[in-house]
């Protein structure tokens, strides 16, 4: 009874979302532009992600102030019913004024994402923190969970993950040499030694025991309801796959590695039929740089990386922008939005954002700048070239 119930409950508010988006006039995506909430404000949630729950979009990023990217105010929240019209739903998890907690009034919180986990029932927060202070050293995640989309989310702890842990995709010969991986002998970066030195886990086994580096980040609910953190690692150098435990607040320990040395930021990913696609950036701080791409038919890899998603003028820099998400749209095939920010570092609250429909051509996820779009392009949609 339960599950039927559950079931209408479902089909009800998906029937709701497309027929909200047939109902009126669809309202433009218009990329780059301010893009004001239910108050005429300009939506403060950069680096952010969304959550579709019960027939409601739920927006989470990170608040910038005018002069400072570091955390003021906190994690913000947004709803909405039709992905155009957002309302503030103020900060879910606020900085806090007590100096001994990690999360105090000028930390960093950065690329906040929001799971649902059915069994416990819980908002499941996830974000890359950095210690007041500390610039970025500290290279943290941290999670708070909420019984509630909109707040407030409670603060657990911070960590880095998989703490004497062996990555599971790293070879036997890999775990043979690791003892001679020594960083005081490779004090120079760069060079093909070092390179082929942090291919082999470098800084892996520097971090064995205190755990591994988490900086830009991304969170993904798999079709079996296996929660995984994606992050960039080992100094920004590699992207670590992980996969969290059944409550998502924590890691199993078992974790691979995604383009080792690749250098890889803000990895957004999503699932297309059976493959996994992951988007990523170059690491060139808040400038913008060509975007990356790869895929696998397994979340454990092996990846294959694929050229850039992102076609036509100014494509070499993402449209100006940087990955923060894929957004799978509810009731539909295979359509996908690709989010980016455009950061604005000398002014950070007027940072604006991408929101691009994601394409199939030749079978490959594509990204083409449109200055105006609207959500029907999903239904408007030919056979793939
Ligand atoms: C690029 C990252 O993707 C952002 O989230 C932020 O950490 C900046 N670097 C800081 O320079």
């Amino acid at each position: 009874m339960k599950r039927t119930m559950k079931f209408v409950y479902g089909f009800l508010s998906l029937f709701f979302f497309v027929s909200c988006l047939h109902e009126k006039e669809l309202k433009p995506i218009c990329s780059g532009d301010i893009w004001p909430d239910d108050k005429g404000v300009h939506i403060n949630a950069h680096g952010g992600g969304i959550l579709y729950h019960k027939g409601t979009f739920y927006w989470y990023g990170e608040n910038k102030s005018d002069s400072t990217s570091n955390a003021m105010v906190g994690i913000m929240c947004y709803s909405s019913k039709n992905l155009t019209d957002w309302k503030n739903e103020g900060a879910v998890l606020p900085v806090v004024s007590d100096e001994s907690c990690e999360i105090v009034q000028g930390c960093i919180m950065e690329r906040p994402k929001v799971i649902y986990n059915s069994k416990t029932k819980k908002f499941v927060m996830w974000f890359h923190l950095e210690l007041k202070g500390q610039g970025y050293a500290a290279a943290r995640s941290a999670v708070a969970v909420s019984d509630l989309p909109t707040g407030p989310f409670k603060y657990l702890r911070s960590l880095r993950p998989n703490a004497k842990k062996f990555p599971y995709d790293m070879t036997e010969r890999q775990r043979n040499i690791l003892d001679t991986l020594d960083s005081q002998h490779y004090q120079k970066w760069w060079t093909p030694e070092w390179n082929e030195a942090v291919k082999n886990g470098l800084f892996v086994k520097r971090d064995m025991q205190n755990g591994q580096m988490a900086r830009d980040m991304q969170l993904f609910v798999d079709d079996d309801g296996k929660a995984y953190h994606i992050y960039s690692s080992e100094e920004n150098l590699t992207l670590h796959i992980a996969e969290l435990n059944d409550e998502y607040t924590g890691h199993t320990g078992k974790y691979v590695r995604v383009a080792p040395a690749g250098h890889n930021e803000a990895p957004a990913i999503f699932k297309a039929d059976s493959t996994y696609w992951m988007i990523s950036s170059g690491c060139t701080g808040w400038d913008p740089n060509e975007a990356r791409m790869f895929s696998a038919t397994n979340i454990f890899g092996p990846w294959t990386q694929h050229r850039n998603p992102c076609v036509g003028p100014k494509s070499e820099i993402t449209f100006g922008g940087q990955s923060t998400f894929v957004l799978k749209l509810p009731g539909k095939k295979n359509a996908f939005i690709f989010m980016a920010d455009i950061w604005k570092p000398k002014h950070p609250s007027d940072a604006r954002y991408i929101w691009l429909p994601i394409q199939f051509k030749n079978g490959n996820p594509v990204v083409e700048w449109m200055d105006s779009w609207t959500l029907d392009f999903f239904d408007k949609r030919t056979a793939e070239k």
